[in-house]
């Protein structure tokens, strides 16, 4: 076996014998409507006492919602038809694959547990209708960097949260690449844009963003020119790994990352793992169990990713991660996770971007540590599905917690008490689920006004959650 990810964790395996494993029988999952569910469980309903408070059991989460995106975007440009196994099948992906039907791909339905087979073509055809990204501004901004490399013109929308995020991050370094765009409104969507014959670029990224970074590797692989870029700080490489996997030269020296512009897609196979930031949420329920243990398996251990793990130690949480396998450049693995004492952390700018999805659900698990904990440099937080900064702020003193913002920063001390209150989520999916967490705790009585939208990310989160309790013995 591998070693385990972090030195000094308590090995996943040494928890495992005695474990059932309680994975839910698929027609239950299926019949049982996800919002009805996900309302009694916040309520608390159905759930006794000692059942909502000790977690046990083996369990998965549903594919890694960044590598699914990249998965189905280079697939559709890779001759030939690809495999995608354990794909996510949420709302994001969906979205992705029906922009890329548009531009000619032929994608199999994303169905729960059924491989997604995608038929790809060397370029795009030009779309017909406007590409409408729904939530997903993954998709918008991956899809930018790849349209750019495309001479034709496409009007590319989302729903009315991906609207007002920021576009010109990607769209001013890919017009300095030769691409033409217009934005009839504001800095978002929805605009237009013509690709071109694009040049190699150098530049110098204003934020550590992923999405960024990669709309531009991928403007510059199609398009076949050199990309240097110039970052802040690291962010998640799962772009660069796929890249490098059809023979690009990709370098990253110190702050500077390179592009060479020496490979071709080709159609292939890829096993995608469970996405970390949704396991987050199992292991942040476990962590505020009154007792047991939870492993979670096959879920994707890319350091890039997994930043929360050290956040996570330092609260005192027992959490461990043993890798197992290496598919398409990207480590899998095993997450532990037990009952435990939590003190406050403090989280520096540094590490934000290591971190930048979790920050919801630490923020919830700072609600019942010890002591008033600090997340320095959010200001990203403020232009994700909602402003994340303001609205987690606000629920937590909705729910009973003192919490406050101080410029970009987030201050939340930590209380034993019971929680509730009512959670206005702003269709904001991991807002919904981190709250969904801290609803758990025996005698919490929240409520959450749109459960259903961690449809966005996790699909089956509220079952999968309760099933973490025992709710299906
Ligand atoms: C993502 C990058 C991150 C993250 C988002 C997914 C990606 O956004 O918040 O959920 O798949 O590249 P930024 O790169 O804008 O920080």
């Amino acid at each position: 076996m591998l070693p385990p990810v972090l030195p000094g964790d308590f090995a996943a395996g040494a928890a495992s014998p005695s474990m059932p494993t309680r994975l839910l029988p698929a027609r239950w999952k299926d019949t049982i409507p996800r919002t009805r569910f996900a309302a009694s469980l916040t309520f608390g309903v159905g759930l006794t006492r000692s059942n909502r408070s000790t977690v046990a059991g083996t369990h998965r989460v549903p594919g890694d919602k960044s590598i699914t995106h990249r998965a189905l975007l280079l697939a559709s440009l890779a001759p030939g038809e690809s495999t995608l196994h354990g794909a996510l099948t949420s709302q994001d992906a969906r979205s992705t694959a029906r922009v890329l039907r548009q531009l000619g791909a032929m994608i199999a339905p994303l169905r729960d547990g059924r491989p997604v087979t995608v038929l790809g073509h060397r370029r795009f055809a030009a779309p017909d209708g406007r590409l409408d990204c729904g939530n997903s501004g993954t998709t918008a901004r991956l899809l930018l960097g790849l349209l750019a490399a495309h001479r034709f013109t496409a009007v590319m929308t989302g729903d009315a949260s991906l609207r007002r995020r920021p576009m010109r991050r990607v769209t001013e370094p890919l017009v300095a690449m030769g691409a033409r765009v217009t934005e009839p409104v504001h800095d978002g969507l929805p605009l237009t844009i013509t690709g071109g014959r694009l040049h190699a670029l150098e530049w110098r990224l204003p934020v550590a963003s992923a999405q960024i970074k990669s709309a531009l590797l991928l403007a510059g692989a199609i398009a076949g020119v050199a990309v240097t870029l110039h970052e802040p700080a690291p962010s998640r490489d799962h772009t660069e790994r796929m890249l490098q996997h059809f023979g690009f030269g990709i370098e990253q020296r110190g702050s500077v990352l390179m592009l060479a512009p020496t490979g071709s897609l080709a159609a292939f196979d890829i096993d995608i793992p469970g996405d970390p930031s949704s396991a987050i949420f199992l292991i942040a329920a476990a962590a505020i169990a009154r007792a047991g243990t939870v492993r979670i398996e096959g879920v994707g251990l890319n350091p890039s990713r997994i930043g929360f793990l050290h956040v996570l130690k330092r609260m005192g949480v027992q959490v461990g991660a043993v890798q197992t396998t290496v598919a398409f450049g990207e480590p899998r693995g095993t997450l532990t996770a037990a009952a435990s004492v939590l003190r406050a952390v403090t989280v520096a700018p540094a590490e934000v971007p290591a971190v930048i999805d979790e920050i919801p659900i630490l923020a919830c698990l700072a609600a019942r540590a010890a002591g008033t904990s600090r997340f320095a440099g959010l200001a990203e937080l403020r232009v994700k599905e909602s402003d994340r900064l303001a609205l987690l702020a606000g629920n937590l003193r909705r729910v009973g917690v003192v919490a406050a913002v101080d410029g970009e920063d987030l201050t939340v001390t930590g209380t034993d008490a019971p929680l509730g209150g009512t959670v206005v989520t702003h269709g904001d999916h991991r807002i919904a689920m981190a709250f969904a967490v801290l609803a758990t705790q025996p005698g919490a009585r929240i409520r959450i006004d749109d459960p259903g939208c961690a449809a966005v990310s996790f699909p089956g989160f509220a079952a999968t959650l309760a099933d973490l309790f025992g709710r299906a013995a």
